[in-house]
């Protein structure tokens, strides 16, 4: 089985009310831990890399992974850019082998994100490759760049027919009130988020593809043993995992995880170094952390996503 798009991933999805999982990937046990997990309950997947995941661990080394991943375990999987924000970046992505890309142009003005958008969707049509963009803005940090909430800005439904017929592009990320981080709702409040926005967009695009970005759940059990083993994550807080199945249900095709991936990474470690204080062994201690994103995984695509099954 070859790298694929999410182009066939997203029409089954679609239409069979589920979502595909876009894990981000950083190194060999994240990839690894992902992929083992789908493997076993037979998922399709989407690995998406961001600028910073290229910079830390270089395009050909994250490339090279993934097509072992592919061999190793023979699931359709699409390789993303998550967040470009440029089309240097999206082209250098599609020149390396992704299959995917996002241009995010959330940040920009309505004809401005327009035009980036379809230079991208150009450039990527062309060589076999599918984009995502984005209209609305999410808070929380993304490579090091820091969106307040005040800043941020739910999608306007009104806008989304125009410029997706007017961009080409494959699918759309929309702000409806997740954001990016582990700090997604203030303590104390009940999390909500603005699925009158989703249906309308539903209703405007039938049968397209949308994307949830923000959406880890920031599951409690590896903020418990990070906290236990000496972590200080507290307030905590991620989007339910009833509202993700509600999402998946409606027109969300792709739902971003990577804080969850982090956290259950992060309570591996800690877990084990606080356990053997004279472990120096690498692999002793990311052994258990790519254990426990595996356990993550296949809880994600057998109780949240509902894609297993599907490959
Ligand atoms: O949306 C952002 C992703 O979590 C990637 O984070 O830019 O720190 O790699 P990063
Ligand atoms: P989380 O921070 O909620 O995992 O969101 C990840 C994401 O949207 C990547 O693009
Ligand atoms: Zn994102």
């Amino acid at each position: 089985m070859p790298i694929v798009t999410s182009q066939e991933m997203f029409k089954k999805a679609y239409e069979g009310h589920y979502a595909i999982g876009a894990f981000n990937v950083n190194n060999m046990e994240i990839i690894q831990g992902i992929t083992e997990a789908a493997a076993e309950v037979r998922s399709p997947l989407i690995l998406q890399v961001s600028a910073g995941a290229r910079k830390y661990a270089k395009h050909v080394y994250l490339m090279k992974l993934i097509e072992a991943a592919v061999a190793d375990t023979d699931l359709p999987i699409c390789v993303h850019l998550d967040h470009g924000d440029s089309f240097d970046i999206c082209k250098s992505c599609i020149d390396g082998g992704f299959t995917s890309v996002m241009i995010d142009g959330s940040h920009l003005g309505f004809e401005e994100n327009i035009a980036r958008t379809r230079q991208v969707v150009e450039y990527a049509h062309d060589r076999g490759v599918v984009v995502e963009a984005e209209l609305g803005r999410l808070a929380g940090v993304e490579d090091e760049i820091n969106v307040k909430a005040e800043d941020s800005s739910y999608t306007q439904p009104d806008e989304v027919e125009e410029f997706v017929s007017r961009t080409g592009c494959d699918s759309l990320a929309i702000a409806i009130g997740t954001s990016h981080g582990a700090y997604k709702f203030k303590p104390g409040t009940k999390p909500q988020l603005r699925f009158d926005i989703l249906a309308e967009v539903e209703r405007r695009l039938p049968g397209f593809p949308i994307v949830l970005h923000g959406a880890s759940s920031v599951i409690p059990k590896y903020v418990r043993i990070i906290n236990e083993n000496g972590g200080q994550l507290r307030d905590a807080i991620g989007v339910p995992e009833d509202m993700l199945r509600e999402a998946g249900r409606m027109a969300v095709c792709k739902i971003n995880i990577d804080s969850d991936l982090r956290l259950a990474m992060t309570a591996g470690i800690r877990e084990t170094m606080a356990k053997s204080p004279d472990a120096f062994d690498p692999r002793k201690y990311l052994s258990p952390a790519r254990d426990y994103i595996r356990a993550l995984v296949k809880d994600k695509i057998v109780n949240v996503l509902g894609s297993d099954g599907k490959a």
